[in-house]
């Protein structure tokens, strides 16, 4: 497996580009009868049989969540590492984002690769079509019920952020079921982070054992990142597994791309407050002002976190 890395990347020279793509409304594509939503202490979370994902789908998580492409994009530089850029470019190509959310990736995609056909799948709120985009459709399904495609269809697939959706014993399966419907020479590639952050401070220590013990609860397997290249090398139909990594900085100490991480992970930290605040035995008032000293202490630290991104190419 080949590794790379972006040490020498100096982000603080870049501007930081905030990804406000004219998001439509977010729809149900279910059938209207069937209820996909439950209100939890006022707050809008998905209700579907044999899935447990326990993030809101409310204006607040889908913010947090475009907030992250912008950061992702940015300390990438790009918005995927397969090497299909040119193919993208001459178009016809069909491409899959698996758990798209509210779809900010794939309508960056879709400006930079006009040509190509994009599916984003969710078993959440999807974005409604749009007159803008002719290129896109989304489904609302949950994978764990199988992909809704036939064998060998797309060119490309994308999945990103799911540490937070999956159990141990539910990602070997997934990711056969990218296999099967990624066509033969197509790429899949996978973005996460190891929940690591470096050089941290005793309070940013708390504070994200707080948030590891909430996921541990729900038996998310956290290791992922650590075992994904067995995954994907089990499945037995991909070659050129590649493993890259990219170091996130948080706090102004690394100018503006650290600025945006803040302001990323302040968000999604207060998207969990409801969860977190048992486990901390904190009122809001005090998770804020332990939020304020993470801040700080990121600064005073230089701390950092990694973020990963697995691809490789289906062979047979
Ligand atoms: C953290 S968000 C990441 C969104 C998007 N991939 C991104 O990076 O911008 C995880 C997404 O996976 C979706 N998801 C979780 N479990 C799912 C399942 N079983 N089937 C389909 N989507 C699922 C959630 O609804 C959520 O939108």
């Amino acid at each position: 497996m080949e590794e790379k890395n972006n040490e020498d990347l100096n982000p603080s020279q870049k501007e930081p580009p905030i990804v406000t793509t004219n998001m439509p409304d977010v729809v149900s594509t279910y059938n209207s009868n069937t209820n996909r939503n439950q209100m939890i202490n006022g707050r809008r979370y998905v209700n579907v049989e044999n899935e447990d994902y326990v993030l809101p789908n409310n204006k607040q998580e889908l913010n947090s969540i475009s907030l992250q492409h912008s950061l992702l994009k940015y300390a990438w530089c790009n918005n995927f590492s397969s090497p299909i850029h040119e193919a993208l470019k001459t178009g016809g190509l069909k491409v899959l984002d698996v758990g798209c959310g509210p779809g900010t990736w794939l309508f960056d995609m879709c400006i930079d690769y006009p040509l190509c056909n994009f599916v984003g799948l969710d078993i959440s709120l999807v974005p409604s079509s749009t007159s803008d985009v002719n290129n896109i459709t989304f489904i609302q399904s949950n994978v764990l019920d199988g992909l809704p495609f036939k064998d060998n269809t797309f060119d490309f697939v994308h999945q990103r952020s799911w540490m937070s959706s999956l159990s141990m014993k539910q990602w070997e399966p997934l990711i056969r079921e990218l296999k099967r419907v990624c066509k033969v020479g197509g790429w899949l590639e996978l973005l996460e982070t190891d929940m690591v952050y470096y050089n941290e401070g005793i309070n940013t220590r708390n504070l994200r054992a707080s948030r590891l013990a909430f996921f541990y609860s729900k038996d998310f397997f956290i290791d992922v990142c650590n075992h994904i290249p067995q995954f994907l090398e089990s499945v037995d139909s991909f070659n050129e597994i590649n493993k890259e990594e990219c170091i996130i900085p948080i706090g102004d100490w690394a100018g503006k791309i650290g600025e945006l991480c803040i302001k990323t992970i302040y968000e999604e930290y207060k998207v969990i407050y409801p969860e977190l605040k048992t486990i901390m035995e904190v009122n809001e008032e005090e998770f804020d002002e332990i939020l304020n000293r993470f801040v700080k202490e990121a600064n005073e630290n230089k701390t950092y976190y990694k973020t990963f991104r697995f691809f490789c190419r289906k062979f047979m």
